[in-house]
């Protein structure tokens, strides 16, 4: 007998009404009647965390005897460790960002040439830069961004190259991000999401740099970070009127 269709996957392919069924029954003679209880799990898990070594460490010479020697206490503040492990992280999540934008103009790319993208907006003050420049544009500012900060990495003796361990979890945590962009089977729209994540977090992370570098009283950095900011808070604005536009899209495409 033909199966009856209900409807089809992305790759067109049929999905048929009695293989919901068998799913739906599956689902309720198998599943589990009451709630299992995690509390065996949730000890060992207590166990582990209390047990466990930390992510890593803040490679020399950032150790406070390194700093009174080298006198960068002086533009450091009184918590240089957590500034230079920010600064790591800020280093690994603008490395990343150049990336995902690499990754997300591919598809832009990809996805026009096919006509399948509807209208985005542009930046208000990008004076005629189109989607693909604007894209361009705030990948070379996360490549600037992540090279300014190398910089100032080596000019307070640390090692830009170093993995912080702020750095590290920031590198786990977008993982996924990196997974969404660059799978081919994500729209347009689902990859501008993914980005809108990456901008809301890199701006709370510049946000936080900008407070430790003014709260270790050096201006020269808490300058250099504010100009980061602000263009930082221009890719948010922008990535989320592209996200809004095409959730506003007038019918389901390749793109949205
Ligand atoms: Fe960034
Ligand atoms: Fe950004």
């Amino acid at each position: 007998m033909q199966p009856t269709t209900t409807g089809e996957n992305r790759t067109g392919a049929a999905v048929s009404e009695e293989g919901v069924q068998a799913m739906l029954q599956a689902n309720e003679r198998w599943a589990p009647a009451e709630a299992p209880d995690t509390t065996l799990a949730q000890a060992d898990r207590c166990v582990f965390i209390m047990e466990a070594d930390s992510v890593g460490s803040i490679p020399p010479p950032v150790t406070i005897q390194g700093m009174l020697k080298t006198g960068l206490d002086k533009i450091m503040g009184h918590r240089p460790d957590m500034l230079m492990d920010k600064i790591g992280e800020r280093i690994a999540f603008e490395r990343t960002g150049t990336r995902l934008y690499d990754a997300l103009i591919l598809k832009y790319e990809a996805l026009t040439e096919a006509g399948g993208v509807p209208a985005m907006p542009v930046p208000l003050d990008a004076s005629g830069d189109d989607v693909a420049s604007t894209l361009q544009r705030i990948r070379a500012e996360e490549h600037e961004h992540f090279l300014m900060l190398c910089d100032v990495m080596r000019s307070l003796g640390g090692d830009p190259t170093a993995q912080t361990p702020c750095a590290d979890v920031a590198a786990t945590a977008s993982m996924g991000l990196m997974q969404v962009v660059t799978d081919p089977r994500t729209t347009l729209a689902q990859s501008l999401n993914a980005m809108l994540t990456a901008e809301l977090t890199d701006n709370a992370g510049w946000e936080l740099l900008v407070a430790l570098a003014e709260d270790a009283g050096n201006t020269e950095l808490v300058q250099q970070f504010q100009r980061a900011m602000a263009e930082e808070d221009e890719h948010l604005i922008t990535v989320k009127s592209w996200v809004s536009a095409l959730a506003a899209a007038p019918a389901t495409t390749v793109a949205a």
